[in-house]
């Protein structure tokens, strides 16, 4: 990849005008967005309280919501304010991305910043900044440097969004510990999230409230999809939603630390983005670009060595109970053999990575809460792992090693680690890394979502960007869009991952799965989904446990996911002798555009997707436990040619438990006149790969 400057194309339109605009109200002000639909007003109401409301044309989608915050040892900040100033300002560049959905992304907004101060002692100030671009808005608080407020202390933050009708949401339990749950799906009255909680988190996990974690989608009756989220969380708790049904709106909920406070600051300081996506179609929430546009520029100057992937591993044969991560176990996953026979099978197979779990000392202890702490080493392989010996054959096949660093969250001594594990990573030029983090937090009473936390996953990511290392995190933050200044921050597992099929007692993830996560948590960011799995119901391993869709389901989700690695995470010989694998060898991994040709939350969804430099694109349809017939519309491709699709549907009687694996491979002339029906099987999917003809 060749060395990129971000503003490639800076066709930038800045302005800025003093006077604001009346919405015909004392003490409001309009923004609207610069195709003119969507609008927010901001406005000084009840008892002098900062208010606002978004419009999308004539409907209003989120009522009069106020804001304001509270402080330790301070009075809180939110009555008796007065508008110092008030500026409006407009946006326009064209940037280019590392990798990703988009190659280019147009960053078009409105900006209204007004400025606020108390009407009384201690007369502090602050802004809130307002952005409304074509897909929604976002906004935030902005704290200047000021003698009344130098250390604060947040004790809560009263963000509101107040609703205009009993939306249908889907949502999952505002867990402060683990986004690994089911997104469930009912009107916002009928969210009961405590009752969500698995053992696991009843456990070792706090809610403090009937709260949800975002991004949490909603439809209202008009059919507007509204998603719900934040950008650039920095140095700051991450927000969860509280459920107020009486009022019927979402009240922020930061998450907490030992000393409940939620994040300890200085001025200047500024909030993350609090966003609201706004979308006429469930399909254009995945083709917005808000989240990445409220994020600043690349940060990495040369990032010529982050190489979007595929990768296999070492990894679901320790889910399946074949090898384990320990040495001691019955049979070590991560040895040299082991490791050369997953590299040779990827070199063959068109795939650039090879993930390596378990080839550090300390797997034995830790699931033990006494010596999880301490137990992992994360530069020590263990005796049967000869990493010279792997690395030097990586390196003759072309394939790249992907270390693994699981914390069992013990971040105390992972911080301790950090600098030496870094730097044999770089000497040995290895630029990925996948990180984990197993358990509650040590120190004990902080929260994986908590302030704390937050800094130390940037701690680690920039470290990592130091020593031009990829990070793919597991049980960590939800993205917020920071990858667009950071594009070392590959991909994240924040929701319930492919893992669950293998081990989990509730009958792992339902085919509504990524039909769900599509227009949820995918929204945050690239998915580590780890998909692929061919060998459907691994009797050979767990009568109890399967994949709950078909196997042309698990194609279809090289492109129905979004992200820049993308695991073929079944056992090489499950892969053996099956024709379907060659749509595995040929799909793409980093995109020139992305479109939604179709689709429904929790229902279906069908991405067209074309590659980045090439002329190749790939569609991947996903279907719940519904089969449907769809079509997909090809006028994306460029008119006057005939290219040829190679179709891997789902067989006459696929079906996501009855017969999973019947796939039927066909291949079809089309052109940019064509519409292909695509007929999907309970539980299934449609993939297809089409190439100009010669
Ligand atoms: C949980 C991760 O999600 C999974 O991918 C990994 O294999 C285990 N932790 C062990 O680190
Ligand atoms: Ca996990």
């Amino acid at each position: 990849m060749k060395p990129k400057t971000l503003f490639i194309c800076a066709a930038c339109l800045a302005f800025f005008v003093s006077s604001c605009k009346q919405a015909g109200k004392e003490h409001s002000w309009t923004v609207e967005a610069p195709g003119k639909k969507i609008k927010v007003e901001v406005m000084l109401a009840g008892n002098n309280q900062p208010a606002y409301r978004i419009l999308h044309g004539e409907t209003v989608v989120v009522d009069t919501s106020f804001l304001g915050m509270e402080f330790r040892d301070q009075p809180p900040l939110s009555e008796n304010l007065n508008v110092v100033k008030a500026k409006q300002s407009a946006f326009s560049e064209t940037w280019e991305t590392v990798w990703g959905d988009q190659q280019k992304i147009l960053n078009a907004y409105s900006q209204l910043q007004v400025e606020f101060e108390e009407t009384t002692a201690p007369h502090r100030r602050f802004s809130l900044d307002f952005r409304v671009f074509d897909d929604g808005a976002g906004f935030r608080y902005v704290f200047p440097k000021q003698e009344a407020m130098d250390s604060v202390v947040v004790m809560d933050e009263h963000t509101t969004f107040q609703l205009t009708g009993d939306h249908q949401t889907w949502w999952q339990p505002g867990d402060w510990e683990i986004y690994e749950h089911l997104y469930n799906e009912s009107l916002f009255s009928g969210i009961d999230a405590l009752s969500k909680r698995s053992k696991h988190d009843l456990a070792q996990s706090s809610i403090p409230e009937n709260a949800v974690n975002t991004p949490v989608t909603m439809r209202t009756a008009d059919g507007l999809h509204l998603t719900f989220h934040e950008a650039a969380l920095y140095n700051y708790a991450s927000m969860t939603l509280k459920v107020d049904k009486e009022n019927r709106r979402w009240v922020s909920e930061l998450v907490g630390s030992p000393d409940q406070s939620k994040a300890k600051l200085r001025t200047p300081f500024q909030t993350p983005w609090r966003t609201v996506q706004i979308a006429e179609k469930a399909g254009d929430l995945i083709e917005s670009t808000l989240i990445l546009n409220l994020n600043e520029p690349n940060k990495i100057e040369d990032p010529s060595w982050i190489q979007p992937m595929k990768y296999v591993g070492i990894w679901w044969e320790m889910h399946l109970g074949k090898s384990s991560w320990d040495m001691a176990g019955v049979n070590h996953g991560a040895t040299t053999a082991n490791a050369k026979r997953y590299i040779d099978f990827a070199a063959a197979n068109n795939i650039g990575g090879i993930l390596i779990e378990g080839w550090n000392t300390g797997w034995e202890d830790w699931w033990d809460d006494k010596k999880r702490e301490t137990c992992f080493d994360f530069v020590t392989p263990y005796a049967d792992f000869d990493l010279n010996e792997v690395l030097r054959h990586a390196k003759a096949k072309g394939v790249r090693l992907i270390s693994h660093h699981e914390t069992a969250s013990g971040v105390t001594q992972y911080d301790k680690q950090l600098d030496t594990a870094f730097t044999q990573l770089e000497k040995l030029g290895i630029h990925s890394v996948k990180t984990g983090y197993v358990g509650t937090i040590i120190p004990r009473g902080e929260y994986h979502h908590g302030q704390f936390m937050v800094n130390h996953y940037q701690r680690v990511l920039e470290l990592a960007a130091r020593h031009k290392v990829t990070i793919d995190a597991h049980e960590t933050i939800k993205d917020t869009g920071i990858r667009r200044t950071w594009p070392n921050f590959v991909a994240r597992e924040t929701f319930r991952g492919q893992e669950f099929n293998a081990w989990a007692s509730d009958g792992g993830n339902p085919p509504n799965h990524i039909p769900t996560l599509a227009y949820t948590a995918m929204l945050a960011g690239p998915m580590d989904y780890t998909p692929g799995i061919f060998n459907i119901k691994f009797d050979e391993y767990k009568k109890e446990n399967q994949v709950n869709t078909t196997l042309a389901h698990q194609l279809a989700l090289y492109v129905a996911i979004s992200s820049p690695i993308q695991m073929v995470a079944d056992l090489p010989e499950h892969y053996a002798g099956n024709p379907a694998f060659q749509f595995i060898r040929d799909v793409a991994v980093n995109w020139e555009w992305t479109r939604a040709l179709n689709g429904e939350v929790g229902d279906y969804v069908t991405l067209a997707r074309k590659e980045r430099g090439a002329n190749r694109w790939f569609i991947g349809g996903v279907t719940d436990e519904n089969g449907r017939t769809l079509e997909a519309n090809l006028d994306f491709l460029p008119k006057g040619k005939t290219y040829q699709a190679v179709i891997y549907a789902d067989g006459p009687n696929a079906h996501w438990n009855d017969n999973p694996t019947d796939v039927v491979i066909r291949t079809q002339d089309v052109d940019a006149a064509t519409r292909l029906p695509l007929v999907l099987a309970p539980g299934g999917g449609v993939a297809i790969y089409i190439t100009e003809k010669k």
